[in-house]
């Protein structure tokens, strides 16, 4: 049985929210970094291209699910077939790891936030600065509380009156704090100490031109590789969230609609992501400045905030918000994600399951703070790179489970149920899919090819093999 209320009041309501969702520390910190290291206005085009066929056939798919069968992940794919239970016990599982570790990473964001608030943040752009706080015994399990209640909150006070609510002030909040830093970034110029000049819109230049140059089959492969892995996790796909999401959609809501607007959403905010951080980098920093992840947003950007003077601190504290607000609608979706599946699975009220797993999120959070401090550890993963708690959970969830995930959707979506069952239920009010023969296609040929070589590669199994 369904909990009462629990429904998004519209359109508008779905499509903010699963943008919401979609939008996270992914699009800012990661997006703008394989732009810049993979050819520019290159990468810009493959990503693109990417998003309007793998994008929207992995979004409908989700999407649909959850609305014809108003079941979350554990629950719906076996209500499609009994066989495929397996699947969706699978899914529930990327859930569950990744709010391990994405709250912590909301409450370094807290924190930086705070020490722009609290002071003019020369300290923040000091060399060991970042590693000194996260090795720390306290203060990042304490960032990460506020982080975590605040999300349990919205959680708390359900679909409509939390997460809908939060989103609808968040998402264009956001959208207006990363216009106006980018805006910002492109009036920006420096001389280096050599003389050296450079303006934000040379940095523009340098983000949005195709660099073809070196260009060879196998760096192209690399470059779809980076776009595809990119683009999967940014959606929020292959992982429940959109199933669930999805589950609260009113029949009458036109579903093609809405999942393009989620996309555009999603594109348009690492876009401007790109537009914000790419010429900021490049007028202090150079080309060279370009990191990803943790160490743009907390060791790169600081510096290059500091060199901004008058302007550095508002310009932090504008940022460190927007970041903020992205990472919160993200976790969010992670923990409804958790909280209606156990609802569904355990017939328990909302109430008691939001205490379940604001404690479960609570214990592992603390122990992935640990992984910096008395936990440390430094592990080879299979894809190469080395990596503590927190990137072992991350290598598992995202580059091991969603490819994986996402190969078997698409076989029985594509081959067991039929890619009709997905069309019929876009087209469910009479609307036109426009793009139904693509998705067939895709579902069934495509889809389940690329995913298996991402999941090779992305594991690292590849090597082994070729
Ligand atoms: N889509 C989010 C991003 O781009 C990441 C995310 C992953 C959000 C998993 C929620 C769950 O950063």
């Amino acid at each position: 049985m369904k909990e009462k209320g629990s429904s998004f009041s519209g359109s508008i309501g779905f499509v903010l929210a699963a943008a919401g969702s979609a939008v996270g520390v992914g699009n800012i910190w990661r997006f703008p970094y394989l732009c810049a290291k993979d050819g520019g206005g290159l990468f810009l085009l493959i990503y693109l291209v990417l998003v309007l066929t793998f994008g929207f056939v992995l979004l409908t798919t989700d999407v649909a699910i959850g609305r014809k069968t108003k079941k979350n992940a554990l629950r719906a794919f076996e209500a499609l077939n009994p066989k495929w239970k397996f699947l969706g016990k699978l899914t529930f599982f990327v859930p569950t790891l990744i709010m391990t570790y994405y709250s912590v990473i909301g409450g370094w964001i807290t924190k930086y936030f705070v020490t722009y608030i609290i002071s003019d943040g020369t300290d923040a752009a000091a060399d060991g600065y970042f590693t000194s706080f996260i090795t720390s015994d306290i203060a990042p399990i304490v960032f990460m509380l506020v982080f975590l209640a605040l999300t349990a909150w919205i959680v708390f006070r359900g679909v409509e009156k939390g997460i809908e609510k939060f989103s609808k002030i968040i998402m264009p909040g956001l959208i207006l704090l990363i216009l106006i830093i980018a805006i910002f970034s492109l009036t920006l110029t420096h001389t280096d100490a050599d003389g050296t000049f450079r303006t934000g819109l040379q940095g523009l230049a340098f983000y949005v031109k195709p660099d073809f140059s070196g260009l060879t089959v196998k760096r192209f492969l690399e470059i779809l590789l980076d776009a595809m892995s990119q683009l999967f996790f940014s959606l929020s796909v292959s992982m429940g969230i959109m199933i669930t999401y999805g589950s609260y959609v009113k029949n009458e809501v036109n579903l093609n609609k809405a999942t393009n607007q989620i996309e555009i959403f999603d594109t348009g905010v690492a876009f401007l992501a790109g537009m914000m951080i790419i010429p900021a980098v490049f007028v202090f920093l150079g080309t060279d400045g370009m990191a990803s992840g943790p160490s743009l947003i907390f060791i790169s950007l600081p510096k290059v905030f500091d060199a901004m003077g008058i302007f550095s601190r508002p310009v932090a504290i504008a940022f460190f918000l927007m970041m903020g607000f992205a990472a919160l609608t993200s976790c969010v979706s992670v923990m409804e994600t958790l909280v209606a599946n156990c609802m569904e699975l355990y017939h328990k009220p909302r109430k008691k399951m939001c205490g379940a797993v604001g404690i479960y999120s609570l214990i592992t959070a603390v122990l992935i703070c640990l992984g910096y401090n008395k936990l440390y550890f430094e592990l080879k993963l299979p894809n190469g790179s080395v990596g503590q708690l927190l990137d072992v959970m991350d290598y598992i969830s995202n580059s091991f489970l969603m490819p994986f995930i996402s190969l078997l959707t698409s076989i029985l979506i594509g081959w067991v149920i039929g890619p009709d069952w997905i069309v019929g239920e876009v087209e469910r009010n009479g609307e036109h899919f426009k793009r139904a023969g693509l998705y067939r296609f895709m579902i069934r040929y495509v889809v389940p090819v690329v995913m298996l070589v991402l999941f090779l590669v992305s594991t690292g199994f590849a090597d082994l093999i070729f």
